[in-house]
């Protein structure tokens, strides 16, 4: 006879990580994630100079079925992107000295609840961008020339992308991780 004390609900992984040992992958993680964006989304990319946060937005845009070039908009600050199912708002705070630049070029407008908010350096903006559903840490692998990244889910919907990509098997087929290093951290 089972013992109802033996049921334990498995709780979805909140984070996970990845090793990127080319450009390819990082492209092929943001192509992944395209898959499974859902309207209204919020993606902060946190990494330095040089992380892959542009990189990975451009796999995911080129995903998307945008054409043309995908840079990082650190002097337009932010680059509007529209195909045929969602749209797309890619921002870069990375040349603010105060948050509150943010709000004087009225940023928070672009906030829209429809479009996908992809920022690269959030953390430049405080607290004046909305919170995040998904949160990628881009950094160098400290073993190679690659990079590493972990992907955290901070909200419902940002945990429904991330469980619909370990449903996949993980990023696409250029990301090839060694043995142990895709998984739950
Ligand atoms: N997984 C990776 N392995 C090696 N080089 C990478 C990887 N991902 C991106 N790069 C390279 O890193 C450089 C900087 O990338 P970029 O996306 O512009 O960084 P960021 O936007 O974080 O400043 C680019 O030359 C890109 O080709
Ligand atoms: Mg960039």
């Amino acid at each position: 006879m089972s013992d109802p004390g033996d049921i334990v609900e498995s709780q979805p992984e909140r984070a996970f990580q990845w090793e990127l040992p080319t450009e390819a992958d990082t492209l092929a993680l943001g192509a992944s994630l395209m898959e499974f964006l859902q309207p209204g989304m919020v993606i902060d990319l946190v990494g330095e100079l040089g992380a892959g946060k542009t990189t990975l937005v451009r796999g995911l845009l080129r995903a998307a079925g945008v054409g043309g070039p995908v840079r990082s908009p650190t002097y337009t600050l932010v680059e509007l992107y529209t195909v045929s199912r969602l749209s797309f708002h890619h921002f870069d705070f990375y040349r603010f000295s105060d948050p509150d630049e943010f709000l004087e070029a009225g940023l928070d407008e672009y906030f829209d609840g429809r479009a996908v908010c992809l920022l690269e350096w959030p953390e430049r903006a405080g607290p004046h961008v909305p919170h995040a559903d998904l949160t990628i840490v881009l950094e160098a692998d400290p073993a190679g020339a690659g990079r590493r990244a972990r992907l955290h889910a901070e909200s419902a919907m940002g945990q429904q992308c991330l469980t619909a990509l370990m449903g996949r098997g993980g990023p696409g087929p250029a990301c090839q991780p060694p043995a142990g290093s895709c998984g739950p951290r």
